[in-house]
């Protein structure tokens, strides 16, 4: 099962999804779980790791604990592939793999070619609403193109502060959009505390009042667990 965290735009949510349904996945599941930190910020990475890569470590696979591994595979400037390939028989030993985007529209396209995840999230955020709301039509027409009769991955625009309606009237004023594409539940809005978790690099249900945001990211994945 492959998620991938992706909208082009900057700062709208890609690595608080990322690294929250990595914990969920891994708080609530026994399976072996990859990060993916395709960013050339890795912020996942670092949510995990507590510092920046150093040279030689892109493309390593870093081992977190027994179950979970990340790796930083950002995109490469000036080289055919965008993304270096990761061998099949590596991303054969993981029962999730999460993957975290930057904002270029070519790199989640190179991702989703590439890798053909299931689920792809696509968060906008309450300092975003208005300009990532007017971009959704045309990423959802891109989700449309690359999707096809062999590949139809479930897609979810996550409301992370903003209001699950205001998404949904914008999922269904766009024309071109994949089959599976719907508003997940949207999260209260909760700015401050999520950019003060991501800096001491904690999930968010593991501060008093907020546990029961770990039931909230089960429900935007739909993955019987
Ligand atoms: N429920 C929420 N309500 C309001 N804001 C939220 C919520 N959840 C997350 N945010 C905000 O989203 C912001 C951006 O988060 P994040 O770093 O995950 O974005 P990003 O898309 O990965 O950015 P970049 O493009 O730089 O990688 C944070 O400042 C955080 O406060
Ligand atoms: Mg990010």
């Amino acid at each position: 099962m492959i998620i991938l965290s992706t909208f082009p735009k900057g700062g709208v949510g890609k690595t608080i999804l990322a690294v929250h349904v990595t914990g969920l996945l891994l708080s609530v599941t026994k399976e072996r779980i990859l990060l993916i930190d395709a960013d050339p910020r890795p912020d996942s990475w670092r949510f995990y790791l507590g510092r920046k890569p150093n040279s030689g470590e892109e493309n390593k696979f870093i081992e977190v604990n027994k179950r979970f591994d990340i790796v930083w595979n950002p995109p490469q400037y000036g080289k055919k592939e965008r993304f270096r390939p990761i061998k099949k028989a590596e991303l054969d030993e993981y029962g999730y793999i999460v993957m975290d985007t930057d904002a270029p529209l070519e790199d989640a396209i190179a991702m989703i070619s590439n890798n053909s995840p299931n689920i792809i999230l696509s968060p906008i955020n309450a300092s975003q609403r208005d300009t990532a709301l007017e971009d959704l039509p045309d990423f959802l027409g891109v989700l449309y193109q690359i999707c096809g009769s062999d590949y139809s991955p479930m897609v979810r625009v996550v409301p992370l502060g903003v209001g699950q309606n205001l998404v949904s009237i914008r999922i269904e004023q766009s024309q071109d959009k994949p089959e599976n594409c719907k508003a997940a539940p949207a999260m209260r809005n909760l700015q401050a505390r999520m950019n003060k978790a991501k800096k001491e690099r904690k999930y968010i249900w593991n501060y008093s009042g907020y546990e029961e945001l770990l039931d909230y990211f089960s429900s935007i994945i739909e993955i019987d667990i």
